[in-house]
């Protein structure tokens, strides 16, 4: 097992301008990087950062290539609350240069979804790896959508998700019920493909989940304890969590 690297950066917003400008140097370092993106709330203020580190910066992200986790089933591109809306509005719309071509997201409301992951795979391993994927981490221990008991070897593919995803996930929609039931997601696998992996994680509701993951056995009933075998992931944490882990 290797250790992973865990750092304490005491609260949400120094930890979001943390992994934003570990984004932006990579960009820097590699103008036709393959970035992974995650979006939810862990992300709001990266993204933000992000963002106006590109512009201050000047950085050139015409090159730049990103792959998201995923996407809901049954959401349009346009739908306000598809993660391809999230993205558009969170970053891409904020910078000039990103080339639409290059950014890439599943289309959960294609018509033959089974094909659409497969495709989404493929094109995942025709252009990558990944150079830095960025994670959140889910109450129940998912990452992407990958709920307890996905496979270790899990690839792109559609999944259920479960009661406590589309509950922590209702707050964005008007009802509980307007959450979808599913997703396509990459998998296990697909992400432990990336070469560098940040697993940011803030709040008391995710501190049973980073325990786990970090001081747990590697299960999959815990996906993100698979991240124990992955030779380069730095964890960044809040101050709360972190003293709870250790
Ligand atoms: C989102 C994703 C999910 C989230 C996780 C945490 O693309 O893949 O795994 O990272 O559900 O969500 P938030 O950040 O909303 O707590």
């Amino acid at each position: 097992m290797i250790k992973m690297d865990v750092i304490n950066l005491k609260n949400r917003t120094v930890g979001s301008q943390y992994v934003a400008t570990e984004l932006l140097k990579q960009m820097k370092r590699k103008p036709d990087t393959v970035l992974g993106l995650a979006t939810g709330n862990t992300m709001i203020e990266v993204y933000e950062h992000l963002s106006e580190l590109i512009n201050i910066n000047q950085v050139d992200v015409a090159q730049i290539r990103t792959f998201n986790l995923d996407e809901y089933i049954g959401l349009s591109a346009d739908h306000h609350q598809s993660y391809h809306v999230y993205m558009n509005e969170r970053l891409f719309d904020h910078n000039k240069g990103w080339n639409k071509d290059q950014i890439h997201l599943p289309a959960g409301d294609a018509s033959d979804v089974e094909q659409e992951c497969l495709n989404y795979e493929q094109l995942l391993n025709e252009v990558g790896p990944v150079d830095i994927q960025i994670l959140g981490i889910g109450e129940n221990g998912h990452i992407g959508f990958n709920e307890p008991d996905s496979s270790f070897e899990s690839v792109t593919r559609v999944v259920d998700l479960t009661p406590s995803t589309i509950n922590a996930n209702s707050h964005y929609f008007d009802n509980v019920e307007d959450v979808p039931k599913q997703a396509i997601s990459m998998g296990l696998a697909s992400i432990m493909r990336a070469k560098k992996i940040i697993l940011f994680a803030f709040g008391s509701n995710k501190k049973e989940a980073v325990q786990q993951m970090l001081n747990g056995d590697i299960t999959e009933s815990l996906p993100a304890s698979i991240l124990q075998r992955h030779p380069n992931v730095e964890v960044v944490l809040d101050d709360e969590i972190y003293r709870f882990s250790n």
